[in-house]
This record gives C-alpha cells, sequence and structure tokens, in this order.
C-alpha cells in the first residue's frame, strides 16, 4: 500500500490503524480499546492496557535470542574511545541499577532527574527508571544550574542521577558542581544522588547525599519490569515555551510504544538488527525518541555520538561513523550539516569512507534552508528528508514516509502529514485558508498515541497554550501553509520561541534574566538570522536613568549572567544599549518588527506603533553588530 492508502485508511479509522500497530508491542495485558475520549477535549490512548517499556525496548529481544546484538554504540571522539554494549549486557546493567534504585525506596510514579552527557549510562538510567515505573526527567548538560533548578521544583525528583563531567571540545564541563549549585538553589531536595564517576573528572561526593553509581549497585538484586497502565508517564521532558517557565511536556508509556516503533519501518525505513543513528542529545526530543527508545524498541542498534560534526576531530566525524559503523538511516540537525559544509564545501572528507550503506539522511528540529538540503543530495546521492515535528509530539507530524512510499521531494517542505495526524492551516478567524495560504499550523484532535496528553502539573497551561486558540484543534506554534498537492510548509513560529542551532529558546526567559541586571530598566530579546545556527538571540536593553556606566561593560556582564543563569547553549553573545524600545500604543513591544529589521527583510509599519521613529534608533543601535544592514 502507498502512502495515501495507508493516510486515508488511518482517517477512516484510527482506532483500528492505532490498534493494528499496537500489535508490534508486548503488552502484559492488551489494550480494549485504543482511544479514551471520556476527558475530551483531552485524550489519552491504551489506557487500559498493562505494559512496560524497559521490557520492550531491552528484554524482550533479549527473551527472543537476540541478546548477543549490540543495543548501543558509544562512539567518543573527545574521549578517544569507542564501546560496544549488546542487548544481553544491557539488561543486565539496567537491571541492576534499577533495583538499586529501588532498594533506595525509588517506585512507580516517582521522579527522577537524569543530568548526564553523552555516555551510554544516560540511556541505561532513563531505562532503569521505564523498568520500574519511575518517571525520568532528563536536563540537557549544556543548561546551567539555574534551569536544573527550576526543573528540581517542578518535577520533584527523589533522585538525581548525575555524571561527574561532560567533555565539550576543549572543555571538562563541571557537572557536579552544577548539581550542587541547583540542589542549594532549588526549594526541593531530592533524597540522593546517584553520580556516574567518568575518568575525565572524579567528583567529590556530599556523604549521606550522594551515591557512587557503581558502588550503590553493589550486591542488589536487579529488578523486574513492573508492568504499567498505558497512560502511565514514561517521562517530562522541559521544553521552551513564551514565558521563562519551561513547559514540561508528559510522555504517555502506551501510545509512545507503539508511535516510535511504527515510526521505524514506516518513516526511518530500518529493519530490526540494523544500525540506526541520531546524532543530537539526550537532552532533547530527538535524543528521547531516537537515540534511546525508537531504536531500542525496534530492535536496532543505536549509536552514542559524543562529538561535534566539526572539530571532533574534523568536518568527516560523522562520515566515519557512519562508514565504521555501517549506519543504514542517519538524523540530524540542518545546522550540523551547515558546519560540515563550511569546513569542507566540496565534501572532500566524504571520499575517506565507504557510505554505501547509508540510505537515507533525515534532518529535523529547525527549518531545513535549501542550499542544506542540496548540498547534501549531491555530496551523498541519497535522499535527503527534512521532516517537522515537536517535543510535545515526540515524533515526525509531516515527513516523507520512506518505509511506506517515497513521496516526491520538494525542497523547503517536509512533505506531507504521517497518519495521525489531521493538518489544517487556521486563518486568524479559525477557518481553514485556502492552499498556498498563509496561517496557524493545528492539528485536529485527537493527537496520535504518545503525544502530550498534558503538562506536567500545568493541566490549565496546556489547555491554555495549546487547545485554547483553534478549540478543537492542537495549535502548533508554527505558521505555515499547505499547497495543492497536500504538502506543507513551515515558516515561523507564532511564538517567542527562537530556534538555536536546532535547540528552542524561549527569548522570554532570556529576557528574564537580562531585566534582572541592576543597572536594566528594561529589555527585550529577538531571534536574529545566522549562517550556522540558523538563528541567534540578540537583546537590546534600556538602562536606568541616570546610569552612567559604560554600555560595553553592561553588554558583558548580560552576556555572562545568561551564560551564568541559562547555560552555554543560550548561545547569547549579541547585546545592545539603545534609549528605548519600539511599543505599540498599548504597550507591546514590537519584537517581530525588530526581527525584520535586524534581518534585512521588508516590514510593513504598524499602525499601532507609538512612535516609527524609534525603529530608525534600532537600526542605527543594530549597524555595528553587523545586523540591519540589508
Ligand atoms: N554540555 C555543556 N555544554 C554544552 C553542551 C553540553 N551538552 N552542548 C553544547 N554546549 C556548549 C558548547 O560548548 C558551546 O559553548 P561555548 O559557548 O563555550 O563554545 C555552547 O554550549 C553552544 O553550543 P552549540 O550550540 O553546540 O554550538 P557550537 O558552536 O559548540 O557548535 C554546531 C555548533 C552547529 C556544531 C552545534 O550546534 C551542533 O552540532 N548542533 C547540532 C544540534 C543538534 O543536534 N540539535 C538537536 C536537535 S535535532
Ligand atoms: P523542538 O520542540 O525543540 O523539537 O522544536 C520544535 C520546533 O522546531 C517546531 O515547532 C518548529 O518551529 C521547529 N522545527 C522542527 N523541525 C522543523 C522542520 N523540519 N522544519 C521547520 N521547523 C522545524
Amino acid at each position: 500500500m502507498g502512502y495515501r492508502e495507508i493516510y486515508d485508511g488511518w482517517k477512516a479509522d484510527p482506532e483500528g490503524f492505532w490498534m493494528q500497530a499496537a500489535q508490534a508491542i508486548d503488552w502484559d495485558v492488551a489494550p480494549s480499546r485504543a482511544l479514551d475520549a471520556d476527558r475530551a477535549p483531552l485524550y489519552e490512548w491504551f489506557s487500559d492496557g498493562m505494559v512496560n517499556t524497559c521490557w520492550n525496548a531491552v528484554d524482550r529481544h533479549v527473551a527472543a535470542g537476540h541478546g548477543d546484538r549490540i543495543a548501543i554504540i558509544h562512539d567518543s571522539p573527545v574521549t578517544g574511545t569507542v564501546r560496544h554494549i549488546s542487548y544481553g549486557e544491557l539488561q543486565t546493567r539496567v537491571a541492576s541499577l534499577a533495583g538499586a534504585l529501588r532498594a533506595r525506596g525509588i517506585g512507580k510514579g516517582d521522579r527522577v532527574i537524569i543530568y548526564m552527557p553523552m555516555v551510554p549510562e544516560a540511556l541505561e538510567a532513563m531505562l532503569a527508571c521505564a523498568r520500574i515505573g519511575a518517571i525520568h526527567s532528563v536536563v540537557f548538560g549544556g543548561f546551567a544550574a539555574h534551569e536544573l533548578a527550576v526543573r528540581i521544583d517542578d518535577a520533584t525528583p527523589k533522585a538525581v542521577i548525575a555524571a561527574s563531567c561532560g567533555v565539550e571540545p576543549g572543555r571538562v564541563v563541571h557537572y557536579k558542581p552544577l548539581v550542587d549549585a541547583a540542589i542549594a538553589q532549588a526549594r526541593h531536595k531530592p533524597d540522593f544522588c546517584v553520580i556516574f564517576q567518568r575518568e575525565q573528572e572524579v567528583a567529590t561526593l556530599i556523604p549521606g547525599r550522594d551515591l557512587d553509581w557503581h558502588a550503590f549497585q553493589y550486591g542488589v538484586t536487579p529488578a523486574d519490569c513492573v508492568p504499567v497502565e498505558g497512560n502511565h508517564p514514561a517521562y517530562i521532558l522541559y521544553t521552551s515555551g513564551t514565558t521563562g517557565a519551561p513547559k514540561g511536556v508528559v510522555r504517555p508509556t502506551g501510545g509512545h510504544l507503539v508511535a516510535l516503533d511504527w515510526t521505524m519501518q514506516a518513516i526511518y525505513n530500518v529493519q530490526p538488527g540494523e544500525v540506526f543513528w541520531a546524532a543530537s542529545d539526550v537532552g532533547w526530543v530527538v535524543g528521547h525518541s531516537y537515540i534511546c527508545y525508537a531504536p531500542l524498541i525496534h530492535g536496532n542498534t543505536t549509536v552514542v555520538f559524543e562529538g561535534k560534526p566539526v572539530g571532533t576531530p574534523d568536518a568527516g566525524t560523522f562520515w566515519r561513523v557512519i562508514a565504521e559503523h555501517d549506519v543504514r538511516s542517519f538524523f540530524t540537525a540542518p545546522t550540523a550539516l551547515r558546519a560540515i559544509k563550511r569546513e569542507d564545501p566540496d565534501g572532500l572528507l566524504m571520499a575517506d569512507y565507504d557510505l554505501s550503506h547509508l540510505r537515507a539522511l533525515y534532518l529535523a528540529g529547525e527549518r531545513a534552508d535549501p542550499d542544506t538540503i542540496l548540498w547534501a543530495q549531491k555530496a551523498l546521492n541519497i535522499p535527503v528528508i527534512d521532516h517537522w515535528w515537536q517535543t510535545e509530539t515526540g515524533y515526525t507530524i509531516a515527513g516523507n514516509p520512506l518505509g511506506i512510499e517515497a513521496l516526491p521531494v520538494k525542497i523547503g517542505s517536509p512533505t506531507v502529514p504521517m497518519p495521525g495526524y489531521d493538518v489544517r492551516i487556521l486563518g486568524e478567524d479559525g477557518h481553514e485558508v485556502p492552499a498556498g495560504t498563509l496561517g496557524a499550523i493545528t492539528v485536529k484532535l485527537p493527537l496520535p498515541p504518545g503525544t502530550l496528553p498534558t503538562l506536567w502539573n500545568a493541566e490549565e497551561r496546556f489547555v491554555k497554550s495549546y487547545l485554547t486558540t483553534f478549540p478543537g484543534y492542537y495549535e502548533t506554534g508554527d505558521a505555515g501553509m499547505c499547497d495543492a498537492d497536500g504538502y506543507l510548509y513551515i515558516m515561523a513560529r507564532t511564538d517567542d520561541v527562537i530556534n538555536v542551532a536546532g535547540h528552542r529558546l524561549s527569548t522570554g526567559a532570556i529576557e528574564e534574566v537580562l531585566a534582572g541586571h541592576p543597572d536594566v530598566a528594561e529589555c527585550a530579546v529577538i531571534g536574529v538570522a545566522d549562517a550556522l545556527k540558523g538563528q541567534l538571540p540578540l537583546g537590546f536593553l534600556c538602562l536606568n536613568r541616570g546610569c552612567t556606566r559604560s554600555a560595553a561593560e553592561i553588554v558583558k556582564e548580560e552576556v555572562a549572567r545568561v551564560r551564568d543563569q541559562i547555560g552555554p547553549v543560550a548561545a547569547f553573545k549579541l547585546a545592545c544599549v539603545v534609549e528605548r524600545l519600539p511599543k505599540t500604543r498599548s504597550g507591546k513591544i514590537l519584537r517581530a518588527t525588530m526581527g525584520k529589521i535586524a534581518d534585512g527583510q521588508d516590514f510593513k509599519m504598524p499602525a499601532t506603533i507609538d512612535d516609527p521613529a524609534i525603529l530608525d534608533e534600532i537600526r542605527a543601535a543594530l549597524q555595528p553588530l553587523g545586523y540591519a544592514r540589508g
């Protein structure tokens, strides 16, 4: 069957479609129905089934005789090591860690925060939580202590599992002091911390609170898999919203298993036993879904890569990993390819490696610019597939399902909606707009299995953020259009979220930090175009009246404050001091207009602007930074 038949088949009988897909999962108690619409517009899937994620990702493959198959390849150019872990070994290691967590009182529903770099132990920690029904929340290593503290207070974990350090090119990231600072800042205090000591840096443990990863597992009884309800939260993953407070996206267990397994064949076109690699980080949704869970659920080998596309040691690293580990399907962010293209524009380093087994390259996390797609198509001579999704959904909303049918690629479009997603482009009045017209991209409810049923501890915020603007539809926060062939085009965010090197950041969160400076009266942050990272944050600062300190000094302090409070991942390095900010007569800051000026784009003078002359001041302030030159 082709894409159209499958999509139409899903639309005609969504429950039948997902019940059929659910058969690929081992259930302790099979669900009697797919959709639970009792609390519509809040929906759940497979709620009356009983299932365990770790069993499906690990144990069932061992039970089926594949214990010797490699589950995880850790390829770490930053530490100069490559390590293989079989499914059998993974089972032993995860059962032991889960047993040790259980012995310390962690059980079903308890939260555990994981703060680790790209090491297999990060996946083991996630799976150990899943094994005993605990709910993990992984925090990206590039976030600073304050961001970790915010997540500790929201998730109220019983335990934190961390590594002693991460390794970035040229520097060791001291994770343990960040954990200590975060716990000191947080109101909620976890009962204990488990520290995985890496040889690059052995951290000092706090007696009575910190436990050594190995020592605390000594002599424990390994834990068996605990079946949980299909709607039990598998994990919480915090992502940026409009305000500084991150949103805790909840991932439900049953739908997550069913949907991810389905995508591995239908979208990524891999068979069990083949090697799949997503070059992302476990701290992001791509890492959750496609470094950890989906490849393991599907019985693939997953690559945990601890390095960068360039500089570890060169722009040929990705190609080396693909050749050396026989990767069949590869997923990365456009920004990583742009970094490679900049260093090796003619793709000369590819010639050193046998890439003949690679079937396709998948791009997501940000808009895939045509130049990058064309470069990759030419250099690799395989399909380059842009696909669009979000932390909230956990997998593809729109893509090109190579495992079903390779649809013609239209550069600039992530192709078509996947089964499960009834995508509609709505105008401000809530009505569908004609093909080719820009509007808000929405999905008609219910969302498919595995997508967020709510936000952690924040049902009202969930309803307000996603379900209120267009009743009956999920608001993605992206704007775009659909063409006459049903291809989608994702053009921009409709909120204050920006995308920096494939990382989703809230300008509101950065503004909160900037506003905390004693000399700053008012501020605004916008995303400006960047040839490598897609976007970069840029801050405008209005100083307190009478402040006589130099602008350069204050900018430097603000850059340091953002790095210290949000983390290096914010890549906040650009700011300027202005007398005033452009606003509407009702006081709303015109961020979008400033963004257009910075990027040298045409813009319509907002009818409600308070004083148009301010825009010239903004332009003048941006020019020394290399912007507003168009
Ligand atoms: N722990 C600690 N610090 C981290 C980190 C981590 N896990 N990840 C990134 N950082 C730091 C970096 O060291 C850098 O610090 P610096 O300001 O001291 O140089 C800063 O955060 C910004 O990092 P990054 O955005 O990675 O920029 P970069 O200049 O180091 O590298 C790219 C540029 C394009 C190579 C890189 O951004 C990249 O590989 N992007 C792919 C992104 C991706 O996979 N996204 C997932 C979505 S699918
Ligand atoms: P995240 O939740 O971090 O995965 O970020 C999701 C957001 O990234 C989406 O809402 C889009 O704004 C953007 N995004 C992700 N993938 C794509 C894509 N293929 N094309 C355009 N934008 C994308």
